[in-house]
């Protein structure tokens, strides 16, 4: 009950922002917060293999299903490379030779991104290699938890999955009526994936809406056609 008070307290919050907010310019990120630097330099190791996904698992789908709660208090242990490569793979891996994901998608389109902030280094995630690409050193979940209303699973997660989306990839073909709704129904799709994979983990995670978007955007220094839809804070259920 107190937690979905504080849930709605925040959604008040986040959207009377919004409402305020000034929407010509973008707003520069709370005072001290740094924000990213993209991977442009040649410095940083480019990319990270990840460990093959499984297709096994102990846990039945229905088992998953019945489990699956929000969580939102994590213990400060790290994720595995498999495991979090599970969790992307879960996201939008490769699933079969044309291409075609783990989640589906309008016309095969593939509009969504997915990122992972953890305490290392922020990553992009590569589909069609399954490996990670650096995309930003250093910590970045305390200015995330920052523009996300201070929900304090993004800084005590070890890992929160960050789902974006390209808009035009999918526009170009279903116009911009249908658009917003198939992108909408994909990242739920995508979503739900990593949340039932968490459960087949032993890990717990949370769905968070509630965020700043342009600020999101300009801490972890997304590319401007990508635009954020999703946080999902991953870890070990305290
Ligand atoms: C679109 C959407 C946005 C959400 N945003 C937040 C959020 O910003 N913060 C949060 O703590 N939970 C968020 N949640 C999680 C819900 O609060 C949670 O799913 C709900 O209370 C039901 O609990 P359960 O997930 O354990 O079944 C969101 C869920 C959805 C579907």
């Amino acid at each position: 009950m107190r937690r979905s008070v504080l849930f709605w307290g925040v959604t008040m919050f986040v959207l009377l922002s919004c409402t305020f907010a000034p929407t010509s310019s973008p707003t520069p990120a709370p005072t001290g917060a740094p924000t990213a630097t993209p991977t442009s330099g040649a410095a940083l190791p480019q990319t990270m293999a990840l460990p093959p996904p499984r297709t096994k698992g102990p846990v039945s789908l229905e088992e998953t299903m019945q489990k699956r709660r929000s969580v939102r208090e994590f213990k400060d242990t790290p994720l595995t490379l498999a495991e979090l490569g599970q969790l992307l793979w879960a996201a939008q891996g490769i699933t079969h030779p044309a291409g075609l994901r783990t989640a589906p998608s309008a016309g095969a389109l593939y509009p969504l991104e997915v990122y992972a902030v953890t305490r290392e280094a922020t990553y992009r995630y590569e589909p069609a290699a399954h490996q990670l690409l650096v995309h930003a050193r250093g910590d970045l979940r305390a200015p995330l938890y920052a523009v996300a209303l201070m929900q304090d699973a993004i800084l005590h997660a070890p890992l929160t999955i960050v789902i974006a989306a390209v808009y035009e990839r999918t526009s170009k073909k279903y116009g911009a009526e249908r658009t917003p709704r198939y992108v909408a129904l994909e990242v739920g799709h995508a979503a739900q994936n990593v949340l039932l994979q968490a459960v087949a983990l032993d890990l717990g995670a949370v769905p968070i809406g509630a965020f700043l978007d342009d600020r999101v955007q300009q801490v972890l220094a997304l590319p401007r056609d990508h635009q954020p839809l999703y946080l999902i804070p991953v870890g070990h259920p305290k």
